[in-house]
């Protein structure tokens, strides 16, 4: 008797990045360099979330349209494939508000209330004049996301879980009232390096200290030569501490292990200086960007191009949304 081979079922994925502005190199570290990795082997949808974005950034709506091509050339040029998967706009698929609006009502706003990326964030919200239905709502926009495409796994970073398990309660409430079939979507932890900023701080827009993903030769070498140091190596003479530096937080994610070693002796031994070091790490990560870089620049330089594609994505989530909404709406007995 032989033995089965088990058989690994491809999984429906669905993931999305928020637009807020150009793809930063957190948001690859953080979700597409797990979107590459899962592309291949399961059903995957990936989102440019504009909606999300505005809940935000409302009041420069009209940056969106081109942060949301941006995100989409990047995408392109780092190796999404978008005629395996689906990739699409979140605000060209008007099916998400529909079904986020049901999802809405079966909300206990007492639910809301406890997320912690809201309730931690209500003053800044305040100050920032987003104090706002949609910013509070976020979570049940980004569980209609995912029900929409009956999404199973979801990779995220750690900062998404309680909005997982808000989507997987209100999926569930939605099952028990309608008798749906519904899956609950499970995160899928991924291992994501925590990127900071230039600076050592949180990489965030109000601090200017963000390396974009797609940065040019130039401004890259610039940002590079501005990351912070350890801040005891004052002098070339003196040894210094890799783990307390951000050039080597950097390293750790461009650079091979031969590299990361010749980082490591040289800088415990004050046997390299921190130009060299920073030489060095430009160098890697404009290896890995070359490519992409030129991809990305001759999308945007043929925007017939790349809006077929994007239309080609939308038709693709469209056609899974609506049929997937009406079922929906079958169970409901609307
Ligand atoms: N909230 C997610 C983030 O900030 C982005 C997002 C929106 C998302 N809709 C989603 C992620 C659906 C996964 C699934 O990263
Ligand atoms: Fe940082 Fe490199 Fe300088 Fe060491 S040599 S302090 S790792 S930049």
């Amino acid at each position: 008797m032989s033995e089965a081979i088990p058989q690994v079922k491809p999984m429906k994925i669905m993931s999305g990045c928020r637009t807020t502005s150009q793809l930063h190199v957190g948001n690859f570290w953080g979700a597409v360099n797990n979107w590459l990795k899962l592309q291949n082997d399961n059903e995957c949808y990936f989102g440019v979330m504009d909606l999300h974005g505005l809940t935000t950034a409302y009041k420069s709506s009209h940056e969106i349209k081109n942060f949301n091509r941006d995100i989409f050339a990047d995408l392109v040029a780092w190796g999404i494939d978008t005629d395996k998967n689906t990739v699409f706009i979140q605000s060209l698929v008007p099916e998400h508000i529909e079904l986020f609006m049901h999802f809405a009502n079966l909300t206990p706003m007492g639910w809301l209330e406890r997320v912690p990326t809201w309730k931690d964030a209500e003053e800044e919200a305040k100050a920032s004049d987003t104090h706002n239905l949609g910013r509070f709502m976020y979570p049940v926009l980004q569980a209609a996301d995912i029900a929409l495409y009956n999404g199973q796994k979801v990779p995220v970073g750690a900062d998404q879980v309680a909005h997982l398990e808000l989507t997987r309660e209100i999926i569930r409430r939605f099952n028990f009232l309608y008798k749906g079939k519904l899956p609950e979507p499970q995160a899928l932890l991924t291992e994501t390096p925590l990127v900071p900023g230039l600076d050592g701080r949180k990489m965030s827009k109000s601090y200017n200290n963000g390396l974009l993903l797609t940065e040019d030769e130039k401004t890259l070498k610039k940002k590079v030569n501005s990351m912070l140091t350890d801040t005891k190596r004052l002098r070339r003479e003196d040894v210094g501490n890799p783990a307390d530096c951000t050039v080597f937080t950097f390293h750790k994610l461009y650079s091979t292990d031969q590299d990361l070693k010749w980082v490591v002796d040289g800088c415990t031994t004050a046997g390299i200086g921190c130009g060299d070091c920073k030489a060095k790490l430009c160098a890697n990560i404009e290896e890995k960007t070359k490519i992409p870089r030129e991809k990305k620049k001759e999308l945007l330089n043929n925007p017939k191009a790349l809006d077929s594609i994007i239309d080609q994505g939308t038709e693709k989530a469209r056609l899974v949304a609506r049929k997937n909404l009406n079922q929906i709406k079958d169970w409901m007995k609307l």
